[in-house]
């Protein structure tokens, strides 16, 4: 729960580009920093909508706008950020214990989630209280 917002980064993937489109591939442990064990994605988003608002305790996620763009407000209980994500070939890596809300989602957007652990419901911090009482006890 040490974490700060600047452990949080964009990680660059690559992109192998021909004349019929784009892939990137994302492996774990080597395009990203941590063993991927569960993929899922946000979509029909509606306008106006949030998401996330909440942090974890163990969970590194490296979220991807797979389409279109949002915006990752990223709070350490002392500093906050907010990043644009628009292209698919960047990634925004979230490590634990960093409160996360993620906003301003353009029409159609996808956001892409690949996580370092299956879904636990213990792993959440759902209260902003409970995460600074968290984060100022470690
Ligand atoms: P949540 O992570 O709270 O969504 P967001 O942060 O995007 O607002 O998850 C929403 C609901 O989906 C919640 O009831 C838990 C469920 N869920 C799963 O069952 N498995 C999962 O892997 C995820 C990410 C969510």
């Amino acid at each position: 729960m040490k974490s700060s917002i600047y452990d949080c980064v964009i990680l660059p993937l690559n992109k192998v580009h021909n004349r019929a489109g784009n892939i990137t591939i994302v492996e774990g442990n080597k395009n990203v920093p941590f063993d991927i064990k569960r993929v899922y994605y946000l979509y029909d988003i509606p306008g106006g909508e949030d998401r996330g608002g909440h942090a974890h305790k163990e969970l590194h996620q490296l979220i991807v706008a797979a389409s279109g763009s949002f915006d990752v407000l990223l709070d350490d209980g002392i500093n906050k950020k907010v990043v644009t994500l628009n292209r698919p070939n960047y990634g925004l890596l979230v490590v634990p214990g960093i409160w996360r809300e993620l906003m301003e989602f353009s029409s159609g957007a996808i956001c892409l989630v690949l996580a370092s652990e299956v879904y636990l419901e213990t792993d959440y911090l759902r209260e902003y209280e409970s995460f600074i009482t968290l984060k100022n006890r470690t």
